[in-house]
């Protein structure tokens, strides 16, 4: 059985102030809700005073991304376990903006996968094709590259506690989002794919979650479909009141 799993992924929104006065008032929010995980991504520079706020409630908190050495010559880069220290609990990996603007590879989201693994952190894992590659048909084929190599060299037992975050790049931000049958046609070949490759336990174990233009609107039929276990919202998620309507609707018992 899958909790579902909804993060807000902030980017590069908001300074320490306007987090910690956001997660004051999101704990209160979820103080008694059960049966789902919360986890904001703070802007680096708010990550530990987010993860003051958070502490001992049930909010959980997320680096936006990490770097796979320990520590050395690496200007502007911030570690795993530096991020694990300032009190993250997961760290976001291979966001598509990461991949697009700042040319991540496979290959390094692999490393950073690793990293945090290493460090205490769980990875939220992000593959996703482009709209290019979908009206190309290349779907799959992307999402199976990027899981497979991204995954290099995991455990069965480590896929099984990790994130997976399916974010179709032409949803992300665009108002455009996946279509309750199409996140679940993705979620489902994903899913498939793991059981291949991992074993059904692990496969049933991990987490799918999905991201792109997710709104109060349209998160009941996301998480309405069988391999739909949560969601990374952007946009929707700087704001508390519809982020709060998100994690409401997302629970079992509102679907
Ligand atoms: P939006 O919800 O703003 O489309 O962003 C999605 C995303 O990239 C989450 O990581």
């Amino acid at each position: 059985m899958r909790i579902p799993f909804i993060a807000g992924n902030w980017k590069m929104f908001k300074t320490v102030h306007e987090a910690v006065l956001f997660v004051k008032e999101l704990r209160g929010l979820v103080k008694d809700v059960s049966g789902i995980e919360v986890v904001i991504a703070p802007p680096f520079t708010a990550l530990h005073a987010v993860a003051e706020a958070a502490r001992s409630t049930n909010v959980g908190v997320a680096a936006q991304n990490v770097y796979w050495e320990r520590e050395g010559a690496f200007t502007g880069e911030v570690s795993a376990v530096m991020a694990k220290e300032a009190g993250a609990e997961y760290a976001i990996v291979g966001h598509s903006e990461r991949r697009r603007l700042f040319g991540e590879s496979d290959a390094i989201v692999n490393r950073k996968t690793l990293a945090a693994i290493a460090a205490g952190l769980t990875p939220i894992v992000c593959v996703g094709e482009t709209l290019e590659e979908r009206e190309r048909n290349q779907t799959f084929e992307v999402l199976d590259r990027q899981i497979k190599n991204g995954l290099d060299r995991l455990t069965a037992e480590q896929v099984a506690e990790l994130i997976l975050a399916y974010e179709p790049v032409w949803a992300i931000g665009t108002g455009r989002n996946a279509t309750a049958a199409q996140a679940g046609e993705a979620h489902a070949h994903i899913r498939k794919r793991l059981r291949q490759w991992v074993g059904g336990d692990a496969a049933d174990h991990c987490h799918v979650i999905y991201g792109g233009s997710v709104k109060p609107d349209n998160i009941g039929a996301l998480v309405a479909e069988p391999d739909v276990d949560g969601a990374l919202v952007g946009g929707a998620s700087l704001d508390v009141k519809s982020f709060m309507s998100i994690v409401t609707k997302s629970r079992p018992a509102a679907v």
